[in-house]
C-alpha cells in the first residue's frame, strides 16, 4: 500500500518455529528473510575444519580473520557462503547446532556477526530471526515477537526435519536442545531473551499459517498507520 518498510524481529529458542515463520511472513511481504543462526553456524562449521575448539577463544578469534560469512538471499530460501563455498546443507547437523551454540559465546565473534547484520537491515524490509535479535542487534525493530513451544514439541519438529538425514533419537533429541536453551540463555554477552516490547506467542499448539498470518496481520497494521 504505501512504500514504507519496517523490520520484523522473531527470537526465540531452539525449534520454535521462527525460520519456518520468518521464511513465509517474508515472501508474503516482499521482504528479505536473514537468517542469523546460520551464520554462527557456518562460524562453527569453520572452526571445526580448522580443528579449533570454543574453549580457545583467542585462535577462534584470531581465525575469524580469515574467515568470510555470506548470506544470499534467495525466493525459496538462502543460501549461506563460507569463504565462498555453499555450506547451506552442511550447516544443518545436530553436531553444528551445539558448536554454534559454543562459539556464540565469544564476544568478537557476536560483534563481527552482528555489525553484518546490522548492515543487512539498514534499508528495512526485513525478517530476521534469531535469539538477540530484538534486545540487541535490531532494538529499534518495527515489530518483535519471541516464539516458544515446549521442549518436547520442538523435539519433534527437528525429528521430522531430520528424520532420514540424522540417526537421532527423541530422547538425543530433547536433551540437545534442553543443553542449547541452557546455553544461549544463561551466556553473558545477549543472552536469549524476550525483549520487553516483543510479543509472545507459544507455537505449541498453533500451525504455521495461523502464526503467519497473525505477523502480517500486525504488520500491515503498522504499515497502514504510518
Ligand atoms: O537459530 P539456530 O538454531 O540456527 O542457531 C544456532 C545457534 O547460534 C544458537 O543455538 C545460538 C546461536 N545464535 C545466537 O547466539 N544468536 C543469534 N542471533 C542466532 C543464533
Amino acid at each position: 500500500s504505501t512504500q514504507a518498510r519496517i523490520n520484523i524481529a522473531i527470537d526465540g529458542p531452539a525449534g520454535a518455529g521462527k525460520s519456518t515463520v520468518a521464511r513465509h511472513v517474508a515472501r508474503e511481504l516482499g521482504y528479505i528473510y536473514i537468517d542469523t543462526g546460520a551464520m554462527y553456524r557456518a562460524v562453527a562449521l569453520h572452526m571445526n575444519r580448522r580443528g579449533i575448539s570454543p574453549d580457545e577463544p583467542e585462535r577462534a578469534i584470531e581465525e575469524m580473520k580469515q574467515l568470510q560469512v555470506e548470506l544470499i538471499p534467495g525466493e525459496a530460501r538462502q543460501t549461506i557462503l563460507l569463504n565462498g563455498e555453499d555450506v547451506t546443507e552442511l550447516i544443518r547437523t545436530p553436531e553444528v547446532s551445539l558448536q554454534a551454540s559454543k562459539f556464540a559465546q565469544i564476544a568478537l565473534i557476536r560483534e563481527t556477526l552482528v555489525h553484518m547484520q546490522r548492515q543487512l537491515a539498514e534499508r528495512k524490509g526485513t525478517v530476521m530471526d534469531g535469539r538477540d535479535i530484538g534486545t540487541h542487534v535490531l532494538p529499534h525493530a518495527e515489530q518483535k515477537w519471541f516464539l516458544t513451544a515446549t521442549v518436547e514439541e520442538r523435539a519433534r519438529r527437528r525429528y521430522v526435519e531430520w528424520q532420514g538425514k540424522e540417526q537421532i533419537t527423541m530422547e538425543q533429541l530433547i536433551k540437545d536442545i534442553a543443553e542449547r536453551d541452557h546455553q544461549d540463555a544463561t551466556r553473558a554477552i545477549s543472552p536469549l531473551k524476550q525483549a520487553d516490547d516483543a510479543m509472545l506467542l507459544d507455537t505449541t499448539y498453533m500451525s504455521i499459517d495461523e502464526i503467519v498470518q497473525r505477523m502480517v496481520k500486525q504488520a500491515n497494521s503498522i504499515l497502514d498507520g504510518e
